[in-house]
């Protein structure tokens, strides 16, 4: 049977990972991976939910699939639609009464159950949703379909025990769980044997990994093993402050492929309302940390999250986070203004902050983060750095488009006669002519055939 699908995912690196992993898992039996949902037969939203603007966007996706024409030569007489990721688990079947034509609802630990459920609303026309909050296997166990073939995600944990107060994450992933040691240094050898150029290790926090554990492994002991296997470039994400050990600080000095960029989420600059988010540090913990992580590689790019409008957050907490931006001089700030998610404490919080102040506070803090992103940038005029390939510019098609070590976005004009198929996936050099807040623009320092 001819089944082709598409996969709308939504959310964070994590759920884009679990994306491959669906599109590798349908592929494996037999269905082909279409890029529009026109094209489709089953349209497999993954989605978030951390903040309420992706789930308003998700439902307003999935009810246009009600007019949405299905494809001619179909081989059902509509379109199946199941929505994975994050809203699974907090919603499950509940969905099912908001939205009449969803035929399957899945969880985050439940993405090997996905072809049985859409064999069952396709054969049985039966409607059914599975999102147990812990699976036997560990989701990277399935096959993968990467996204691009010289750089790969891979998991060290699922799940998070943190519990910050506004966040929903540990309820819709789970506990946290760490992937034995071996099974993260076979998955890496293979793909470096497979010719891939960057891994960036996954979790909600890498640095409580191997906790849960025999013999209670560390993250640092994780970055050495995939290290050993000659990586090219090795990433993480994400960090939290309170575990972050001097040991993995260390590996920025000694490790070469751990490439010197760092995203540290600080999410606020006022102690109070650290410690009414339950994230376990303090502000001078967190510059501390900084200034260790900079002695150990000073020219590392540093980058974090922060809310604003917390529940109870005054001028004053907020001149805090404001400090604190301008202090350690960011290369990127991903900021958020605070969502109220049901089901965690922080919703059942006093909170009369008018939006206006809050918007007002968030304009203000995008300013200096822009500032200290063009800043951090203007180093590089006038070096050479090395660029790994991704494909051409989304504005111009004559620039190839590709990451620094710092992850900056680099672009520069693809040579004549040059096929960026030829060169997506390779490092090249390029030397920096022009310096701006988001992206660095230069030309090829040598020849590429
Ligand atoms: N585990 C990671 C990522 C969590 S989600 C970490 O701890 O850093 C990514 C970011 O979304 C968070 O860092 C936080 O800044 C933001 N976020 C989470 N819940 C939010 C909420 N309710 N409102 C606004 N932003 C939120
Ligand atoms: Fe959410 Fe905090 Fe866990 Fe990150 S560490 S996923 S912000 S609870
Ligand atoms: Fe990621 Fe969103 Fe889930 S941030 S973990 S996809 S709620």
């Amino acid at each position: 049977m001819d089944v082709r699908f598409n996969v709308q995912t939504f959310g964070c690196q994590m759920n884009k990972h679990d994306s491959e992993r669906v599109v590798g898992r349908l592929e494996g039996l037999g269905a082909q991976c279409v890029d529009s949902i026109a094209e489709s037969d089953v349209v497999v939203f993954m989605t978030c939910c951390v903040r309420e603007a992706a789930d308003v966007r998700l439902i307003g996706q999935v009810n246009t699939m009600k007019s949405e024409p299905i494809r001619e030569g179909s081989p059902f007489g509509k379109r199946i639609v199941a929505i994975g990721g994050c809203i699974g688990p907090r919603d499950g079947a509940k969905l099912f009464d908001e939205l009449d034509h969803l035929d399957v609802v899945f969880g985050t630990n439940n993405l090997s159950s996905l072809p049985g459920l859409l064999e069952d609303a396709f054969v049985k026309g039966v409607r059914r949703a599975e999102t147990l909050e812990e699976s036997d296997s560990f989701p990277t166990e399935l096959p993968t379909k990467r996204e691009h073939s010289w750089a790969a995600w891979l998991p060290i944990t699922i799940g998070c025990n943190n519990f910050c107060t506004y966040c929903i994450v540990p309820y819709v992933r789970g506990r946290e769980k760490s992937r034995p040691m071996e099974d993260i240094a076979q998955e890496a050898q293979r793909y470096v044997n497979a010719g891939v150029k960057e891994i960036t290790l996954l979790g909600q926090n890498v640095n409580s990994y191997g906790r849960d554990l025999y013999g209670k492994p560390r993250f640092a002991d994780v970055l050495e093993v995939v290290a050993e296997t000659g990586i090219e470039r090795l990433r993480f994400a994400t960090s939290h402050p309170k575990d972050l050990t001097d040991e993995v600080i260390a590996k920025f000095g000694t490790l070469e492929s751990l490439m010197p960029a760092l995203h540290l989420p600080v999410q606020s600059g006022s102690d109070a309302i650290l410690k009414a988010m339950h994230r376990g540090y303090t502000t001078q913990h967190y510059l501390d940390l900084i200034g260790k992580v900079r002695q150990a590689c000073p020219e590392i790019a540093l980058s974090t999250d922060i809310i604003v409008g917390f529940p109870g957050e005054t001028e004053e907490d907020f001149e805090g986070t404001y400090r604190i931006v301008d202090e350690v001089g960011y290369s990127q700030v991903f900021t958020f203004i605070y969502s109220k998610r049901e089901g965690t404490p922080a919703a059942k919080m006093h909170d009369d902050t008018p939006r206006e102040v809050i918007q007002a506070r968030f304009d203000r803090l995008v300013d200096v983060v822009q500032k200290h992103a063009f800043e951090a940038n203007q180093i590089e005029l006038g070096r050479t750095v090395d660029v790994l390939v991704e494909g051409v510019s989304k504005r111009d098609s004559g620039l190839l488009s590709g990451k620094s070590p710092k992850n900056q976005t680099v672009h520069a004009p693809l040579p004549d006669g040059v096929d960026i198929a030829d060169l997506a996936g390779k490092i090249v050099p390029v030397i920096v002519e022009e310096a701006r807040t988001w992206y660095l623009r230069g030309t090829l320092a040598s020849k590429v055939r």
